[in-house]
């Protein structure tokens, strides 16, 4: 019998709508699986929480959360609520204090998905995104003087320690080491305008590199980079990039690969010290919440990389043979994938799909 314990923040806007597909297909894989129990325990934590008890989670919420195996996360803002205290509050406190360093992001182009890219298909989109996810230009170092007078000033400190920029490469030379396909790591740069912190994390690369000789690794500064997401995406295999880099690059990769409805991602403590959590890319989208229309697909591909990290086989390539043939099928798709059906018959669609699918196999 193996036992997961999984903490489940659904958070806010559409966060519960695809959280709930997400919850639905675990419990249909405990169902139809006598071995795995997942054992949830819900967070109401999020903005309407930060409303009634004015704090986004209790004081000890990350002390609580430290006994689950994993996370699964919907969405945090809404407008009630500042975006520096709904998002400094709650989602990087998690990720920086359970050190998931690494945010995984793949940029995968699904069969019968469209790509807003002409004539591009399936085998020309596919690789993965890493974004270092604890510091750099999310480092909360900085201030403000003057408030409010005209000499006023801000400061923003993006903070690069040898500690954590060798761990993300170290991280992403190690995936790209272990691609079956190109082995090619693209590192993410700015070194001839940000002339302090780039040059560092570049050299830090090229050590690094000295030791995966079979990786072909390019250096590409992020504007030329985000230009060639849409020019030769499929050049690339394994792209690292800093936490704000990678963060842009994220919605890019997502938008070229049919919209933020079907982007998942896992924020990895690859030492498995703490949680990891499994997240949609796409936020709170506050303007279809309560609507029920929202993609679960970002959602349930999560559950497959949540899984994946649990080391349950098959699991999530079973999650995305399901998604790809019900979006093929074309009957059941939400509105942002052009079809009428809500939240939860997609969900529901995909869920029975993945079922005949485990049959089969
Ligand atoms: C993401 C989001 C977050 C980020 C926001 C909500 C702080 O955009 O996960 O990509 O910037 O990391
Ligand atoms: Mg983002």
């Amino acid at each position: 019998m193996q036992n997961f314990s999984i903490g489940v923040i659904a958070g806010d806007g559409i966060g519960p709508e695809v959280i709930n597909e997400g919850v639905k297909l675990l419990n249909e894989i405990q169902e139809s699986n006598s071995d795995i129990v997942f054992d949830m325990e819900f967070y109401d934590w999020g903005c309407e929480y930060y409303l009634e008890h004015g704090v986004m989670m209790p004081d000890d919420g990350i002390e609580t959360l430290k006994k689950h195996d994993a996370i699964l996360f919907g969405a945090v803002g809404a407008k009630e609520v500042p975006d520096h205290i709904s998002v400094w509050e709650l989602i990087l406190p998690i990720r920086r204090s359970f050190e998931q360093y690494v945010n995984l992001r793949p940029i995968k182009l699904l069969k019968g998905v469209k790509s807003p890219l002409a004539g591009r298909s399936p085998q020309d989109i596919d690789f993965v995104v890493v974004r270092e996810n604890t510091e750099g230009e999310y480092s909360n170092s900085g201030g403000l003087l003057h408030s409010g007078t005209p000499y006023e000033l801000a400061i923003q400190n993006s903070v690069f320690t040898r500690y954590g920029t060798e761990r993300i490469l170290k991280y992403a030379f190690n995936l790209a080491n272990e691609s079956e396909g190109k082995k090619r790591l693209t590192v993410a740069t700015k070194s001839n305008a940000i002339n302090f912190a780039m040059p560092f994390w570049d050299e830090v690369a090229k050590e690094i590199s000295i030791d995966f000789s079979d990786v072909e690794t390019d250096y590409y500064h992020i504007d030329a980079l985000a230009a060639y997401f849409v020019m030769k995406p499929d050049y690339f295999d394994v792209v690292v990039g800093s936490n704000l880099f990678g963060d842009i690059l994220t919605d890019l990769g997502a938008a070229i690969v049919g919209g933020l409805g079907l982007a998942p991602s896992a924020n990895i403590n690859p030492e498995r010290k703490y949680p990891s959590m499994f997240e949609p890319i796409h936020g709170s989208a506050p303007d279809i919440a309560g609507k029920g229309i929202a993609n679960p697909i970002a959602t349930l591909w999560s559950v497959g990389m949540m899984l994946e990290f649990l080391d349950i086989p098959y699991m999530k390539e079973n999650i995305v043979d399901a998604i790809e043939s019900v979006i093929e099928e074309g009957k059941v798709l939400t509105p942002d994938l052009g079809g009428e059906s809500s939240t939860s018959e997609l969900g529901d669609r995909i869920i029975s799909k993945f079922k005949e699918i485990i049959k089969l196999n």
